[in-house]
């Protein structure tokens, strides 16, 4: 018996990297999952299902209010229900890094309208459903550099502490309903897109190594326990939250 048999999870950008692996996990626990991006998901779709999984998937970008209202749309559709939502998606790997005096709007601008409005209209459009199940458990990704601060990622550093923000707020706002809002804070990950750069970032990777209490590599794997702990009912006492999964970096 899975921890997740019978529950329904929408993984917003899940056709690679971190998300890919939130969706297969979620799918290996026995949850029926909606796996969408703004790139096809077909291949994690596939996979959910070569495992003996239940999964669907849908080509939607969190900007847009429609297409966060159509993927929990097809999560009731294909599996009847939504129980959690996975607001995953972000500009990370593809990230224009600058220093703030060559950071354009247009730059700024972008990362906020993915990673923070994305996040909210994901949200919103499950938490529609969800108050009227008088369950579920929202989960957002924030970033720990959030606590440690970062040149040249204002913008992203921002979204994400918009994201951590939001998660308080929503998680207060929602007492009383049922729905668990929580954050999971990632340390450098190596998903495919940054293993993809490692040279380039070999110096960042090192000083992480040397500043984590567990001193090594952080893989996408480390991160699924954490969401399928806030996935679960393990976590049924625990909202507003911020789990930060880094090996031993930022310290609360
Ligand atoms: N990898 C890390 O070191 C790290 C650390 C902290 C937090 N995070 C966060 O974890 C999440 C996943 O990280 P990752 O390393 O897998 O990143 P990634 O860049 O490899 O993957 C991001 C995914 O989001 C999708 N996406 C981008 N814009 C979208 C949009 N508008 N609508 C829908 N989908 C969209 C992409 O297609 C891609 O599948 C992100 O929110 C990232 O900010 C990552």
């Amino acid at each position: 018996m899975g921890r997740l048999n019978g529950k329904v999870a929408v993984v917003t950008g899940a056709a690679v990297g971190i998300g890919a692996y939130y969706a297969r996990a979620l799918a290996a626990e026995g949850a029926s999952v909606v796996v969408s991006d703004i790139a096809d998901p077909g291949t994690v779709v596939a996979q959910i299902r070569a495992a003996g999984g239940q999964a669907s998937g849908i080509r939607s970008d969190v900007s847009s209010w429609e297409a966060c209202q159509a993927m929990v749309q097809q999560a009731i559709g294909d599996f009847g229900r939504i129980d959690i939502m996975v607001a995953n998606a972000g500009i990370y790997s593809q990230l224009k890094r600058a220093r703030i005096l060559d950071l354009e709007q247009e730059d700024w601008d972008r990362v906020m309208t993915v990673n923070a409005r994305g996040v909210f209209f994901c949200a919103k459009a499950a938490v529609k459903e969800m108050m009227a199940a008088g369950s579920g458990k929202i989960i957002t990704i924030s970033s720990t550099t959030v606590a440690t601060g970062v040149p040249d990622l204002t913008h992203y550093v921002a979204s994400k502490g918009a994201v951590e923000a939001f998660t308080r707020c929503l998680a207060r706002e929602l007492a009383g309903t049922g729905i668990n809002v929580n954050a999971i804070a990632p340390g450098l990950t190596m998903s495919e897109n940054v293993e993809a750069n490692r040279a380039v970032l070999s110096a960042t990777i090192a000083a992480q190594h040397r500043a984590r209490c567990v001193q090594r590599d952080q893989t996408p794997e480390d991160l699924v326990g954490a969401l399928l702990f806030l996935a679960s009912s393990d976590s049924d006492f625990i909202s507003g939250q911020t789990l930060t999964v880094d090996g031993g970096i930022v310290l609360h």
